[in-house]
C-alpha cells in the first residue's frame, strides 16, 4: 500500500522514527509530508499523527498542474477507481490549494466517474486529490482517508498529532503504567489511550477538571505539585510528559535544576524494574533537560527535533535502569 500523510510541520524526523517502526519504507518527504509504503493496509488509529493521509492511486512525473493531470489520468487503472457514492477532486500543489484547468478538472472527473460514481462539487463524499510538493520530482492523485477526527483540542494543549507522536515513541506495550506528571489537558494521556495498557497516571499541579473530562479506563488522577512531592503510585514503566518550558510558564529556576527537581521527587513512582520516559522540550532548554537527566539515573537514547506551533522544540528519549 502507498500512503501520502501531511503532518504539523516540522514533525519529520519524529514521524519517519515513528512510520519506520512500524514497517514502512519512506518514498520521500519534506517537513510536513511523507509519502510511504507499507506491507498491510493501515487503520486511521495508525495515522493519528496525521492531518491529513491519502490512499495513492497513482503516481506519476510531475509537470505543470494541467500536464500532470494528464498523466495522473492516462495512468489511472480501472481496479483503483470507485464504483458508486459520490465524490470530489480537489488540487494541492507546493502547499496551497490551487485551481486545475476547467478542461484538466472535467478530464479528471470523467476518468473518476467512469465505473459509476457521481461527482459531486458540494463534497461529503470521497475526495481525489491531485497532490505535488515543492522539490518532489513526482505528483500523485490520493483518496483523501477519513481519519475520523474530533473537534480541535483544549486551549494550551499539544495537537492529537503530536500527543500521539510522543505515545508512539514510547513504543507502547499492554503492561504499562503509564504517567504523565504535567498532564495538563491530559492529550498525552488520551493519544496513550489509543494502545493498551494496565493503568494511566494523571498529575498536574493546576486543580483543573480536565482529568474527569478525560474518561479513560483505569485512570488515577492527582494535583501534585511534583517539585514538592510524587502522587502515591508505584511501578511507572512509562513517563511521557511535556513540563513547562519556562517561556510562557516560569519554572523559577534554572531549567537544569527543575529537571532534576522534579525527576527525583518522582523516584518512589518509578517501576524498580527500570523503564522509559519520553519528554518534550523546547530546543532553549533540551542540552540543559538531557545533561541533567543524564546526571541522575537516566540513559539518553535519542532526541527528535520538532515543531510545536512553529517552536523549536525537540522529543527526548530515555530509560532508567532497574534497580539492583
Ligand atoms: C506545557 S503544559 C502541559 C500541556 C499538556 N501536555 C497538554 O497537552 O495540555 C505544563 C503543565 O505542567 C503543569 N505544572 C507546572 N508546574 C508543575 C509542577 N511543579 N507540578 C505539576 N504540574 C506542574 C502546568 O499546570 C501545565 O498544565
Amino acid at each position: 500500500m502507498k500512503y501520502l500523510a501531511m503532518f504539523p510541520a516540522g514533525a519529520d524526523r519524529v514521524v519517519i522514527q515513528v512510520l519506520e517502526g512500524n514497517n514502512a519504507t519512506i518514498v520521500r518527504s519534506d517537513e510536513s509530508s511523507v509519502l510511504f509504503t507499507t506491507p498491510k493496509e493501515l487503520s486511521a488509529d495508525q495515522l493519528l499523527f496525521a492531518n491529513n493521509v491519502f490512499e495513492i492511486l497513482v503516481v506519476t512525473k510531475r509537470k505543470s498542474i494541467d500536464g500532470s493531470v494528464e498523466k495522473l489520468v492516462q495512468a489511472l487503472g480501472d481496479n483503483s477507481i470507485p464504483r458508486s457514492g459520490t465524490f470530489r477532486t480537489m488540487c494541492h500543489f507546493d502547499g496551497r490549494l490551487a485551481p486545475m484547468s476547467p478542461a484538466s478538472r472535467r478530464t479528471l472527473e470523467r476518468a473518476l466517474a467512469r465505473r459509476g460514481a457521481k461527482f459531486t462539487p458540494r463534497g461529503g463524499g470521497s475526495e481525489f486529490w491531485v497532490i505535488g510538493r515543492r522539490d518532489w520530482p513526482d505528483v500523485v492523485l490520493g483518496r483523501r482517508m477519513d481519519l475520523g477526527r474530533k473537534g480541535k483540542g483544549a486551549k494550551g494543549a499539544l495537537s492529537p498529532q503530536i500527543a500521539w507522536l510522543l505515545a508512539s515513541l514510547s513504543s507502547p506495550t499492554p503492561s504499562d503504567v503509564v504517567f504523565d506528571p504535567f498532564a495538563g489537558s491530559g492529550a498525552i494521556l488520551e493519544a496513550r489511550a489509543r494502545w493498551k495498557y494496565r493503568e494511566l497516571v494523571y498529575n498536574d499541579a493546576e486543580h483543573n477538571d480536565a482529568s474527569a473530562k478525560l474518561r479513560l479506563r483505569n485512570l488515577r488522577s492527582f494535583h501534585i505539585d511534583v517539585l514538592a512531592g510524587a502522587p502515591p503510585v508505584k511501578n511507572v514503566n512509562k513517563i511521557i510528559t511535556d513540563p513547562p518550558w519556562g517561556e510562557y510558564e516560569e519554572v523559577g529556576m534554572p531549567y537544569a535544576d527543575f529537571t532534576s527537581k522534579w525527576w527525583q521527587s518522582t523516584a518512589s513512582c518509578r517501576s524498580p524494574g527500570g523503564g522509559s520516559l519520553v519528554v518534550l522540550v523546547n530546543r532553549t532548554n533540551e542540552s540543559a533537560l538531557i545533561e541533567a537527566l543524564s546526571r541522575l539515573d537516566v540513559e539518553i537514547e535519542r532526541s527528535a527535533p520538532l515543531l510545536i506551533n512553529g517552536h523549536p522544540a525537540a522529543a527526548v528519549c530515555g530509560s532508567w535502569p532497574a534497580r539492583s
